[in-house]
């Protein structure tokens, strides 16, 4: 019978950790489910490092517990931890060919020489890349490399799996493919796992639970839609990008949703995120994704969704996209973004940008 699985596997409890004055963590409240892939995501000396190393056992939490599988380890020893860690800089031996690298944390584990050869024939198969035991690390690409790092931890089959911004060194197109395959890997396996970036797309693409952090805070945690579209704060609408600001006061409530009064005296229609009374003082947020653009003469108004007009002061073309920014009368910039099909407009064209009401969001503060 399969058990159910454990929705506070990994648990932070009231974690915090100081550096002298500097606070790195804060009072921080964390659960990670079995068998899920959660990424830790922030900008640059938000603790996502910190938080990551206290769980392995690699800095001492100033207040605090932390827990694995209901059992308390904040004095485990980093070898019985049981943990898979990949950190970007924790690079392969390389004077050990590619089996020892990947047999090192077997070693000390009582495992016999028969089955550590069979279990890292195994990994090696996982990060498919059989066959290349007696090579050395030198002889293979950066990307073969950060494989090799994750069969690694993968072989002594962790009860967690680490990773602090594995793929920072690679380019593009290979941190694409490691992407995918850390993913397809992570399900396969079904180990949990924690996932360090500050790359909001690497956040969004592969998790099942992101944690937007600022300061040693976390702001928001989430499925990466539930982020994303319902961003709580300016800060992880901002982070996760593509949001245009707008300044607003509330007037009253219509059906689901409140009516606001913008700088350029226009008035929207929005959902509050939150309980808001007339004369508040917000910002509507909107993602660039979700205007549709057109000429501004073919204007036709249509129920349910605000509307601007203004004319493109930039225009780039990205692919399967083009990204426009609008400048509205009163000089505000919007940014939309929109599918290349739909997107006949230039530099200079006068145009009406459209929004549903329900894809514009009313923030505190
Ligand atoms: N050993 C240390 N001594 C003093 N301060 C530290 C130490 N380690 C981290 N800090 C500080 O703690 C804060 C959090 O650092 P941390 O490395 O956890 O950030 P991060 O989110 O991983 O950032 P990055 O994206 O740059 O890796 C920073 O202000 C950092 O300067
Ligand atoms: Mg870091």
């Amino acid at each position: 019978m399969k058990q159910e699985k454990d929705p506070a596997f990994v648990k932070f409890k009231g974690i915090e950790k100081r550096f002298g004055k500097v606070v790195a963590v804060k009072k921080m409240d964390l659960e990670i489910p079995e068998g899920s892939l959660v990424t830790l995501l922030g900008p640059s000396g938000c603790g996502k490092t910190t938080l990551l190393r206290m769980l392995a056992g690699l800095e001492e939490p100033t207040h605090g517990d932390i827990f694995i599988k209901g059992k308390r380890i904040n004095d485990t020893p980093i070898h019985k931890r049981n943990l898979g860690i990949i950190f970007q800089n924790y690079a392969l031996f390389p004077h050990k060919n590619i089996y020892d690298n990947v047999a090192f944390g077997l070693k000390y584990r009582n495992v016999s020489k028969s089955a550590i050869k069979e279990k890292v024939e195994k990994a090696l198969e996982t990060v498919r890349l059989p066959g290349v035991g007696n090579r050395m690390p030198s002889q293979l690409s950066g990307g073969q490399q950060q494989r090799i790092a994750l069969a690694r931890a993968i072989v002594i089959e962790p009860d967690v799996l680490l990773m602090d911004e594995p793929l920072s060194a690679l380019d593009e197109n290979l941190r694409e493919d490691m992407r995918r395959e850390i993913d397809n890997l992570q399900q396969a396996l079904g180990v949990t796992t924690i996932f360090v970036t500050h790359d909001q797309r690497e956040a969004l693409s592969m998790s099942d639970k992101v944690v937007v952090m600022k300061d040693g805070f976390i702001q928001q945690e989430g499925d990466p839609e539930e982020v994303y579209n319902n961003s709580i704060n300016h800060f992880v609408a901002d982070f996760l990008g593509h949001s245009n600001f707008l300044n607003a006061i509330v007037n009253e409530k219509q059906g689901d949703y409140l009516s606001v009064t913008l700088e350029d005296n226009n008035t929207c229609l929005a959902v509050p995120a939150g309980t808001f009374n007339k004369g508040d003082k917000v910002e509507m947020v909107i993602r660039a994704q979700k205007f549709n653009l057109g000429y501004r003469a073919d204007h036709v108004p249509e129920q349910g969704e605000n509307v601007f007009f203004g004319k493109i002061v930039d225009r780039s073309y990205m692919g399967g996209e083009v990204s426009y920014f609008v400048e509205l009368e009163n000089k505000l910039v919007l940014h939309a973004i929109n599918f290349v099909k739909r997107s006949p407009y230039r530099r200079g064209d006068e145009v009406f940008m459209k929004v549903m009401h329900e894809h514009c969001r009313l923030l505190k503060v």
